[in-house]
């Protein structure tokens, strides 16, 4: 029998102990003996079942010689960050569903991980209950990974297919999310894109072998995406999903960025719905590997964190291949001198005329209850810089930007 335990009785804590109990039996003949939940850190009280393995000092998990593997499902870095430091450094193996924690500490607590002989797993840090961690470097470990994009934030997918195909209110649609346990406790994280971008950066650190900042990542959220832009989105054969991607540029840097974009309907990132992730990682021996599941929830989340527990229980020396180095070094390219192409939508007189003249060759989108003086187009691919200066020459000729979407193929 191994010990385990879990820091945090909330959506998640929960979920992993509801599992750890209602699948003792498929877990133990996995693990090869049995996993028993020796203790659960919250400072909160619960009228659950397990009451009497709760516990409001760290220290009866951490001096607990029978607990070799502690799930750090607390959210935030602090004091999860300390927590999981200590375990580490103990000999226990720590698994997480932490993305803030492993998108700003990951090199170091894999490094401590490394040092003390033991793991640090974070499957449900992206993804929810997506298997995708471990594919990237255990199964795809042969290829070089070439791009990766995709929808990585259950809560706001969840949003957009609410509030563009049944036209449910966007605050209806986030109170829904809440109440369903898909969004972060301040649900700003997911709506401004912050969630999404940790998410990104752990999946750059991942692929690129190098710690990858949320500070140096572009991150735009859907607060700005209106009905209109969908509209347009859809008289042009596309549809407005929030995307996450990283590759690797000519220049070594990374693009690596989060933010809305208008995908073509045929693309398989189209149709992912509610709060469905789906993430394409594109391999240069596979091509194109599509990764689709519930990308948050409780229980979704819950399998990941369970599987690495057991994972960990399984194969307690430390997995080699799992790493990354924090050399210091900003490996993202500025967003200015990457390159994309645009939807538009702009109101004043005269737009179309003097969209041409800025923009070249623009492609003029129509739709229904357009807004006096309002036109959208799609314009060409062209330097972020170089766009944004265009903006700026059309708003000194008094027309308003009201919309600004990148387009992206995959
Ligand atoms: N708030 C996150 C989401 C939870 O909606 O994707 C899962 O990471």
């Amino acid at each position: 029998m191994i010990g385990v335990a879990i820091l945090g009785h909330g959506v998640v804590g929960s979920g992993v102990a509801e599992l750890l109990m209602k699948n003792e039996k498929k877990i133990a003949f996995s693990v090869g003996q049995p996993l028993y939940l020796k203790r659960i850190l919250d400072l909160r009280d619960f009228d659950v079942p397990y009451a009497d393995r709760f516990t409001k000092n760290f220290e009866d998990i951490l001096k607990d010689p029978d607990i070799r593997v502690c799930a750090e499902v607390m959210g935030g870095v602090h004091p999860a960050y300390e927590f999981s430091k200590q375990l580490l450094a103990a000999g226990i193996s720590v698994v997480t569903s932490n993305k803030e924690l492993v998108a700003y500490k990951g090199a170091e607590l894999l490094a401590l991980a490394r040092e003390h002989g033991v793991n640090y797993y974070f499957e449900a840090s992206v993804g929810g209950g997506v298997p995708l961690i471990h594919p990237i470097y255990r199964c795809l470990a042969a290829n070089h990974v070439e791009e990766i994009a995709g929808i990585l934030n259950g809560t706001t997918n969840y949003i957009l297919t609410k509030m563009l195909g049944e036209g449910v209110s966007f605050e209806e649609a986030l109170a829904n999310a809440q109440k369903l346990g898909y969004a972060e406790k301040d649900p700003t994280a997911d709506v401004e894109g912050h969630d999404a971008c940790r998410k990104i950066c752990i999946l750059a650190a991942l692929a690129y072998g190098k710690h990858v900042y949320p500070e140096s990542v572009f991150t735009e959220g859907i607060t700005k995406i209106t009905e209109a832009d969908a509209q347009y989105a859809k008289s042009c054969g596309r549809v407005l999903k929030l995307i996450g991607r990283v590759k690797r540029l000519e220049n070594g840097k990374l693009l690596c960025m989060v933010s809305p974009a208008m995908v073509n309907q045929q693309s398989q990132l189209a149709n992912i719905q509610d709060v469905f992730n789906g993430i394409l990682v594109r391999g240069d021996a596979t091509g194109d590997v599509l990764f689709y599941g519930k990308g948050a929830g409780k229980m979704p989340t819950a399998s990941a964190v369970v599987a690495d527990m057991m994972d960990a229980a399984l194969y307690p020396q430390n997995c080699p291949s799992l790493y990354w180095e924090d050399d210091g070094v900003d490996h993202v390219e500025n967003h200015l001198e990457t390159t994309s192409a645009y939807y538009l939508r702009v109101q004043g007189e005269h737009a179309e005329k003097e969209l041409s003249e800025i923009f070249g060759s623009v492609s003029v989108l129509h739709r229904e209850d357009a807004l006096p003086d309002e036109t959208a187009v799609l314009v060409d691919p062209m330097r972020e810089r170089d766009f944004q200066n265009r903006l700026e020459e059309l708003r000194e000729r008094h027309l308003s930007v009201l919309g600004q979407i990148r387009l992206l193929d995959y």
